[in-house]
């Protein structure tokens, strides 16, 4: 099936070269096409261009796009969209002063969070987390990452990515997985860290790599949680299965996590809240994508990633949600891309660059996704009417989006 979407008030992140990515300078560049026609056939971009080139096409359905602009949907690389439960108490805990660390060490946190998706069917957390893939898609989602992490067993590690697998299977939205078993200690290990990494190591990385559920590996390298030389060990042994580094780093504390991310070569580094000079010259001259989750700093009350700092050193930036219980209740994209316009200081071309070409790339998929190209997935938001682009973080808190077309569908 074909569809033309025409008279389009402007056509944004228009590629005609392919390319993997956008960094430094060249974030500030939104090319854009004004009053342009773009032609969908299934699940494929097949032409764009002025309205005036588009005569004489013909096409199964027509939508008429006046006044309106068209994007490409956004790439979320960061999410623990699949979980059990939510943790609206710990929010209220902290509200009343306690702090995300004194929660954690009271057995609050990721640990609240593994012991509910343990007592979760494999079936019940499905129909959770599809409930969230649907909200997103209806936000603009069109491909996301999403982390296992919760499990913290071998046998909830593996429940969630086979409901990872499930989603994949089930919707259009694009889905990569990632094994994130080295998250938190659980209990049963708790003076025992290093029997813990063995599991991670011994069992959790073969099992998951014969049943192929994921393509990446991340740990949370953080103070109480996973050293330097933890996660040196865990990402070794997952490359060794042929899994990709994808590493949380610097949310509380800066000690050296992403040079050891750009050794491993790894695909990004996410979170930096908390960056040193020594971080922004080991990602200089690296292929890794540092990804920032503006929508948790302003959850945790925690510092921004400082984008303009990243930017103005000539480095790419990515944006993603980091949806998840604990850290950011929320899934929104376009939210993600008001609030690093408002307190990161990234102008609305930087942030629309990184939420979509920087996004897909931190994802491995910037082939197929993240750009109006052709050949290119038909993965595209149509807005309501709106002034310009700049519009769309400007009045943050709205709901922008018209229709969604993931995969050649409208959802
Ligand atoms: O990315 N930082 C580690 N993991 C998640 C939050 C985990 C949680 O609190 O459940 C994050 O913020
Ligand atoms: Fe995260």
């Amino acid at each position: 099936m074909s569809i033309l979407i025409t008279n389009i008030k402007e056509l944004l992140q228009v590629r005609n070269t392919p390319i993997s990515k956008v960094s430094g300078i060249q974030m500030k560049e939104l090319p854009t096409i004004k009053n342009a026609y773009i032609l969908i056939e299934d699940d494929i971009i097949i032409a764009f261009g002025n309205m005036s080139d588009s005569t004489g096409i013909s096409t199964d359905k027509t939508i008429d796009a006046r006044g309106k602009l068209v994007l490409p949907t956004w790439c979320d690389s960061h999410t623990h969209i699949v979980y059990a439960g939510n943790r609206e108490q710990e929010f209220v805990d902290r509200i009343n002063g306690l702090s995300y660390k004194e929660i954690a060490n009271r057995g609050g946190g990721i640990l609240n969070s593994a012991k509910m998706l343990q007592n979760t069917s494999e079936d019940d957390l499905y129909k959770q987390s599809v409930k969230r893939v649907k909200e997103v898609m209806q936000l603009g989602t069109g491909a996301i990452e999403i982390k296992s992490g919760y499990g913290l067993t071998v046998e909830a590690e593996l429940k969630m990515l086979r409901v990872i697998k499930r989603i994949k299977q089930d919707f259009p939205i694009k889905v990569k997985a990632t094994l994130l078993a080295a998250h938190a200690i659980p209990d049963t290990f708790k003076n025992n860290k290093d029997g813990f990494i063995d599991l991670v190591i011994n069992e959790m990385i073969p099992k998951v790599a014969k049943e192929q559920l994921a393509e990446y590996i991340d740990v949370f390298c953080e103070k109480g949680y996973f050293s330097i030389d933890d996660t040196d060990k865990i990402l070794s042994a997952g490359k060794k299965q042929g899994f990709i580094p994808k590493i949380h780093v610097n949310q509380f504390n800066a000690f050296g996590g992403v040079a050891l991310g750009v050794k491993h070569d790894a695909l990004s580094v996410d979170h930096l809240e908390e960056l040193k000079i020594e971080d922004i010259e080991a990602l200089k001259n690296s292929n890794t994508m540092p990804v920032a989750l503006p929508s948790c700093s302003y959850f945790l009350s925690i510092p921004y990633t400082p984008a303009r700092q990243l930017i103005d050193s000539g480095l790419p930036l990515a944006l993603a949600t980091d949806f998840n219980p604990g850290s950011t209740p929320s899934g929104n994209m376009n939210f993600v891309i008001s609030t690093a316009c408002i307190k990161m200081k990234m102008t609305p071309a930087e942030a629309i660059n990184a939420a979509t070409i920087n996004g897909a790339y931190a994802m491995g998929i910037s082939d197929m996704y993240g750009s109006i190209t052709k050949e290119k997935k038909a993965n595209l938001i149509i807005t309501k009417e709106v002034p310009s682009y700049n519009y769309l973080p400007y009045a943050f808190g709205y709901n922008h989006i018209d229709t969604v077309i993931i995969n050649g569908i409208s959802i």
